[in-house]
């Protein structure tokens, strides 16, 4: 049997008279591409936000390579190797590109400048930072010192996304990284999130973009009601019958294995 790197079991939270996961389970496994799709409400983001430390559920359990952990902020979670773009864009609009990319790990200057003074690097992380993001191929962005207010939304999306891609240790998570994004920026941020599936790291993929999800998921897990109803992969239900299962106008079949 394979072992999940990031594994759920009955995660419940519940928002007063709300049940946002009514009994969160997921698994992922080294190497692949999970999408999650399911209607408005479904439970998606809670339940990422959960595996995340960005909220802590009323009960259930999460494992991090077969051990359970109890993330108490999203920094527990990055620690532990979990980098998330979330749905609502975290970045911070004052500072520039460089600095959102190093947010909260900044560089310091080699020896004493940095040891002893916590001088920033600001060269090393501005040219870092290019190459995250031309890496990306984000070619649109003129200059990595714009502020990031001024940056469109498809561009702020790209640098929430370089930066997971470039943390990211164990796995990434992506709650609908191109739903702002042009048809050029949403191909690159789909290959890059190939690319970061090729490299070793497994990627969890929210998204309400059936053709996005069919083209590069390697399973898809349909969340519905706040619970998972069932798991299939591209090759063995079409775009139809999976948007069926996630309205519940058809009996989901059992999970794929
Ligand atoms: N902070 C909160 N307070 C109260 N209710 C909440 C809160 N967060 C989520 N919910 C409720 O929990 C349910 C699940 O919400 P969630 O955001 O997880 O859905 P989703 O599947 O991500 O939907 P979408 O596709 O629209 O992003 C919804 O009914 C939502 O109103
Ligand atoms: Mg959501």
């Amino acid at each position: 049997m394979r072992e999940p790197v990031l594994q759920a079991k009955g995660l419940v939270k519940r928002y007063g008279m709300v049940t946002a996961i009514a009994s969160g389970d997921l698994e992922l496994y080294a190497g692949e591409i999970l999408a999650v799709i399911g209607d408005n409400g479904a439970g998606k983001t809670s339940l990422i936000k959960a595996l995340c430390g960005a909220i802590i559920p009323d009960s259930g359990e999460i494992f991090l390579d077969g051990k359970q952990v109890h993330f108490k902020t999203p920094m527990d979670a990055r620690r532990a190797g979990i980098e998330t773009v979330y749905q609502s864009l975290a970045v911070s609009p004052g500072l520039d590109i460089a600095d959102n990319l190093f947010l909260g790990r900044e560089v310091r200057k080699p020896g004493i400048l940095g040891s002893v003074f916590r001088m920033l690097d600001h060269k090393k992380m501005r040219d870092e930072a290019k190459r995250h993001m031309s890496e990306l191929g984000i070619a649109t962005l003129q200059n990595i010192r714009q502020a990031v207010e001024s940056l469109s939304g498809g561009q702020r999306q790209g640098v929430a996304v370089a930066r997971s891609a470039a943390f990211g240790s164990k796995v990434m998570i992506l709650d609908e990284p191109t739903a702002a994004l042009g048809v050029k920026e949403s191909n690159r941020v789909l290959q890059l999130i190939r690319d970061v599936r090729d490299r070793g790291l497994p990627v969890i993929l929210i998204s309400h973009n059936m053709p996005h999800v069919f083209e590069i998921a390697d399973r898809i897990h349909i969340q519905r009601l706040g619970r998972r109803a069932t798991v299939i992969t591209p090759q063995s239900h079409t775009m139809s019958e999976a948007v069926a299962f996630m309205t519940g106008a058809a009996e989901p079949p059992p999970p794929v294995a």
